[in-house]
């Protein structure tokens, strides 16, 4: 059963050169022009520049769909894999709109590191905030690209400051632009001293940019930059040598320090050098810890253990061609071989993985072996829920992933319904994915969504309508909590604003309209408690 010397060898060779990692910034800071840009420098795509086409981005549950849609390629995915120099990248798809976090949660629970970028403009913005707070929480290494350098922005030596006081990280800055806004010349390397000079090339950096390198040192230097910009460098530099954080990667992949790096996605100023660093310092798949039946915590070796993983993510109708709901798996040990079988944990029974696809930015590939930090598409065929294990060694169970508190209610039903067994597979398929919650009234009568936001009200309309030909009304209701009920149901005595429902699995639910009524039906009801829905 444990693979031999010779198969851990190409384990840990390959899981060597996997890259696994999450993009999190606020919306619009350049997350999708910068994944856009290392499929550039990876020789993925030719040419760049789809990014300022699209404007109505609104109700994309995924950037990558927009970027499918406008370059007609083929990456509508979770995750993407493809090479890099000697690297292989797997970036997991992390949806920008703030009422997608809690998928974000969820797929940065199967992420070895982040990218965080920050807009030189804005600085650390709220959804930035939330998102390293999670991967602080999770000790997920956070590597950080300040953005926008081309435009007006605020002092590179501030930004550091507000994300050192803000996300309470060391910042230690690898580079330091030279000049900013239409005097962004480049980046110098802190350590080597080189530097590097960019100049624009093609329209919004379609292609990559022309590049000379010259030394710190180097005479010629001075006159090619203003000298109000050289003033600047040579000030920040001496700072930084007396003030700044010292780097190290033991820091860094302990989540105390994050390396920064200053550049322009659009541009590509700054952004093969970035690059360069995070395949150099970001981890590759590491140990992750899980329960045994028993009740021990185990770490389990991604070399030693034979094949395990686990789902993080299931999304259905991703493809109109491919009209099925697909399971996305994080391979965390082992090697994966297609049609190897395997022990389901929840449903202690046993699974064949045929048909795995990879998604590489050309089409859905079959996928014939996959190794840890690699994520594999299985189509599902109904057992798989989010969060399950998989592993052909029994014994282990990974950690149950993050649940989210629902903040926003409201009543669904078909326009017509005669729809309505139609209906009811759809709302059960989008609430199995994990982005709205199904609540029944105690009849089974009315059906209720909670979500995270408002806007998975909007794309369970869209998504009822193209994938299950329903049309259905969403009536939003007034309340803005919930939580599970512990106590006889009989005895309860609601305040008269709050709304008594069930959930899926048949538990009673209480929906209040505020935090006074939730505090009003404590009071009243002292035999009762209740327990946060996440
Ligand atoms: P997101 O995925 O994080 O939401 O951001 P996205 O990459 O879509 O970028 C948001 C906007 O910022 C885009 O403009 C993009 O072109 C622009 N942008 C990204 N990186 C840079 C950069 O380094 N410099 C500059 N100047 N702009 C950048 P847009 O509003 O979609 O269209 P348009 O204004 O470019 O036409």
């Amino acid at each position: 059963m444990k693979p031999t010397p010779q198969v851990k060898h190409e384990i840990r060779t390959e899981a060597g050169k996997r890259r696994t990692f999450a993009i999190i910034s606020h919306p619009d800071a350049g997350k999708t022009t910068l994944t856009e840009k290392l499929l550039l420098y990876s020789g993925m795509i030719r040419t760049a520049g789809m990014v300022g086409a699209r404007k109505n981005r609104k109700l994309a549950t995924s950037d990558w769909m927009e970027m499918e849609q406008e370059r007609g390629i083929s990456i509508t995915a979770s995750a993407m894999q493809f090479p890099y120099k000697q690297a292989v990248i797997n970036v997991l798809d992390t949806p920008g709109h703030q009422d997608f976090c809690e998928d974000t949660y969820r797929t940065l629970t199967a992420a070895d590191s982040a990218i965080m970028v920050i807009d030189a403009a804005k600085g650390v913005e709220t959804q930035t905030r939330k998102l390293f707070e999670v991967c602080r929480l999770r000790r997920i290494p956070v590597l950080t690209f300040i953005n926008k350098m081309d435009l007006p922005g605020r002092a590179p030596l501030d930004l550091m400051a507000e994300v050192e006081d803000v996300l309470g990280v060391h910042a230690s800055p690898i580079n330091w632009p030279i000049g900013s806004g239409r005097d962004f010349f480049g980046v110098v390397n802190r350590e080597t001293r080189q530097v590097l000079l960019y100049t624009r090339t093609a329209a919004r950096g379609a292609a990559k940019p022309e590049l000379t390198e010259l030394a710190l040192d180097d005479p010629s230097l001075k006159s090619r930059v203003p000298d109000y910009a050289w003033e600047e460098l040579t000030h920040d530099l001496e700072l930084l040598e007396f003030a700044g954080n010292p780097f190290s990667r033991e820091a860094f992949q302990n989540g105390k320090v994050t390396p920064v790096f200053f550049g322009s996605a659009l541009t590509n100023f700054g952004v093969e050098t970035f690059f360069d660093a995070f395949v150099e310092l970001a981890p590759s798949a590491h140990g992750r810890l899980a329960d045994t039946p028993d009740g021990r915590e185990l770490m389990i070796d991604p070399v030693d253990t034979p094949f395990s993983a686990y789902v993080f993510k299931l999304q259905a109708n991703m493809n109109p061609r491919h009209r099925d709901s697909t399971a996305f798996l994080r391979v965390c040990s082992g090697r994966f071989e297609r049609d190897v079988v395997v022990r389901h944990h929840r449903t202690k029974t046993e699974v064949r993985l045929s048909r795995p696809h990879s998604m590489v930015a050309k089409e859905r590939n079959t996928l014939d072996v996959a190794y840890p930090g690699d994520v594999i598409g299985i189509i599902n065929p109904g057992v798989f829920q989010i969060g399950d294990t998989i592993s052909v060694a029994d014994g282990f169970n990974y950690k149950p992933l993050p649940q989210f508190q629902p903040e926003v209610f409201a009543r669904v039903r078909p326009t017509v319904t005669t729809m309505r067994k139609s209906f009811d597979k759809g709302i059960e398929q989008l609430a199995r994915e994990g982005t709205i919650q199904i609540l029944r009234s105690p009849d089974g009568l009315e059906f209720f969504v909670a979500a995270v936001g408002r806007l998975q009200f909007d794309v369970l309309k869209f998504r009822m309508q193209s994938e299950y030909r329903v049309k259905v009304v969403v009536d939003m209701l007034p309340y803005e909590s919930s939580a599970w009920l512990v106590g006889d149901v009989e005895m309860f005595k609601p305040p008269s604003d709050a709304l008594v429902v069930k959930d899926s699995q048949d538990r009673t639910v209480v929906l209040f309209r505020s935090a006074w009524s939730k505090n009003f039906a404590r009071e009243r009801n002292p035999q009762h408690d209740f327990k946060d829905m996440a």
